[in-house]
């Protein structure tokens, strides 16, 4: 139900996957929910599907202008946002067939195509710092306001040098770098953000099968979303954490 007490949420790339489970999660806590897509009426089939509590809006976190509008959006109708979720993302840039062992062996770093590098980091890296920027004004403006960055296991620099963790092999340049980008950001902006009351923090919802992964995780949304929610939703947490998705703290 809508109430003068919801609180604002910005979930980016809710459309689809980890990402409308967070933005489904959010809504079930009377949060009011902004479901953020790219394409504006894959927004506004998610939100449709999540009760009123769900809004649909225009954003691609590499669109400078749809950025600005949204703000401007949430600005006019609320003045301020409490919980800022960057969950949109891409594993590559589209440009090729083949399986999820294929496109990773495409994107070690002794082959990989600086474009498709490019294109990945635009959104995973850029793009969740263009929309941090945009939002913090707002989020300033609210009484306990958290960011969530949506990372990965495979960005954690510490995981990827263990011997002993199967997946360190998986970490390519295109993705999983820009994934330990985005822990740097996070960390970056946790010292920045000493002494506010902005607190942020980056989770693995672990290996979820979803479109980034042709389906082939091992996880269902519904598990995946669990660590973001748990961390999005706890007003009186840490800042400058790292977790996965059994709330284990992991290693930048
Ligand atoms: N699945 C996993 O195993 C896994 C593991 C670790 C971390 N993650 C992270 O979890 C997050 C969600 O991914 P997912 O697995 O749920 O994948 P997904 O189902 O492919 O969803 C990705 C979402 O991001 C959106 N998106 C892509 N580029 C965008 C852009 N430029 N602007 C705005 N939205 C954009 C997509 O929109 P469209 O529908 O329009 O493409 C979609 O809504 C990502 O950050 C991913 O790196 C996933």
């Amino acid at each position: 139900m809508k109430t003068e007490k919801n609180k604002v949420a910005l979930v980016t790339g809710a459309n689809t996957g980890v990402g409308f489970q967070i933005a489904k999660a959010l809504a079930e806590n009377n949060y009011t929910v902004y479901v953020g897509a790219r394409n504006l009426e894959k927004g506004k089939n998610a939100a449709s599907q999540l009760g009123e509590n769900a809004i649909a809006i225009e954003l691609d976190v590499t669109v400078e202008n749809t950025i600005k509008l949204a703000a401007k959006a949430i600005e006019k109708e609320h003045g301020l946002l409490d919980l800022l979720v960057n969950n949109a993302g891409i594993s590559n840039a589209g440009t090729r067939q083949g399986t999820m062992e294929e496109m990773l062996a495409a994107q070690m770093p002794s082959v990989a195509s600086i474009s498709e590098m490019k294109a990945v980091w635009n959104t995973n890296v850029f793009g969740a710092l263009a929309v941090t920027q945009a939002f913090i004004p707002l989020l300033r403006n609210a009484p306990s306001p958290r960011i969530v960055n949506v990372s990965s296991g495979l960005g954690s620099l510490t995981m990827n040098q263990d011997p002993s963790n199967p997946y360190r092999k998986s970490f390519d340049v295109v993705y999983g770098a820009s994934k330990a980008a985005m822990n740097a950001i996070t960390v970056s902006l946790a010292n920045e953000l000493e002494g506010t009351n902005i607190k942020i923090n980056a989770v693995s919802p672990g290996f979820t099968a979803t479109a980034l992964n042709n389906f082939q995780g091992t996880e269902s949304v519904e598990e995946g979303s669990k660590e973001p929610v748990r961390v999005a939703l706890d007003e009186s947490g840490v800042s400058g954490q790292f977790t996965g998705p059994n709330q284990e703290h992991f290693p930048w």
